[in-house]
């Protein structure tokens, strides 16, 4: 956990099918809302076919600097400093080593965005800690990554070019893939943890 981080320059050397196996298997080993772990994983090798498959990213980048926009009311350095190097990558940080996993969940009861209350979102949840799970696998095994949330309508675009049967939903675009020696990390916060820690005296 300590090493995990969020790397967006990769070398282009390969990730072996036995570590892919390994930090895929680490998804299954994630708490799941409903005990059945319906999680089925797109992967998509070689930087062409993963072009075509996130080509409809291209004509969002515009509206992800709308959302980085949107839920900035900090004017923080060092959250701008990630996304200045964040934003014009996220692309080629898709492509770079060559390897992409689309992580779908099985989305029963009502569609992912028409919650009508706060466990209609565990299938996405559960997906979530899969993906953590996988961040730190890929650590484990000496590997950085990334992913990018669809925004606007990349994830319709990116379910039709995968063929993704209905009720099916992925959570994000994840790469793995060996950092480059020059990989550039933003500075992350420092937390002072017990300061977020807020013991509840009981009223009598
Ligand atoms: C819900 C969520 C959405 C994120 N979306 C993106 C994204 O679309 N593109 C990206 O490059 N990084 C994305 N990130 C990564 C964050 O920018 C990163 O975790 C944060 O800057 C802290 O850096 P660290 O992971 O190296 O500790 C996302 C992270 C989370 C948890």
């Amino acid at each position: 956990m300590e090493k995990r981080r969020t790397y967006r320059d990769f070398s282009d050397r390969e990730v072996s099918d036995e570590i892919l196996k390994r930090v895929i298997g680490a998804a299954f080993k994630a708490p799941t809302n409903d005990h059945l772990r319906q999680f089925e994983f797109v992967v998509v090798r070689g930087r062409e076919n993963i072009a075509k498959i996130i080509a409809p990213l291209a004509k969002n980048v515009a509206a992800f600097k709308e959302l980085v926009a949107e839920v900035d009311e900090s004017g923080d350095k060092d959250k701008m400093a990630m996304f200045a190097d964040a934003l014009p990558k996220q692309q080629k940080m898709l492509m770079e080593s060559g390897l992409l996993i689309i992580p779908f969940f099985r989305q029963l009861t009502c569609p992912l965005l028409k919650p009508t209350e706060q466990s209609s979102l565990n299938y996405f949840a559960s997906a979530w800690c899969a993906v953590e799970n996988m961040l730190l696998a890929a650590t484990a095994e000496g590997l950085g990554a990334v992913f990018h949330i669809p925004v606007a309508d990349e994830a319709k675009q990116i379910k039709e070019l995968v063929h993704a049967p209905e009720g099916y939903e992925f959570a994000c675009l994840l790469t793995i893939g060996y950092p480059a020696e020059s990989a550039f990390l933003p500075k992350q916060k420092a937390i002072n943890v017990e300061e977020r820690i807020h013991e509840l005296q009981m009223l009598h």
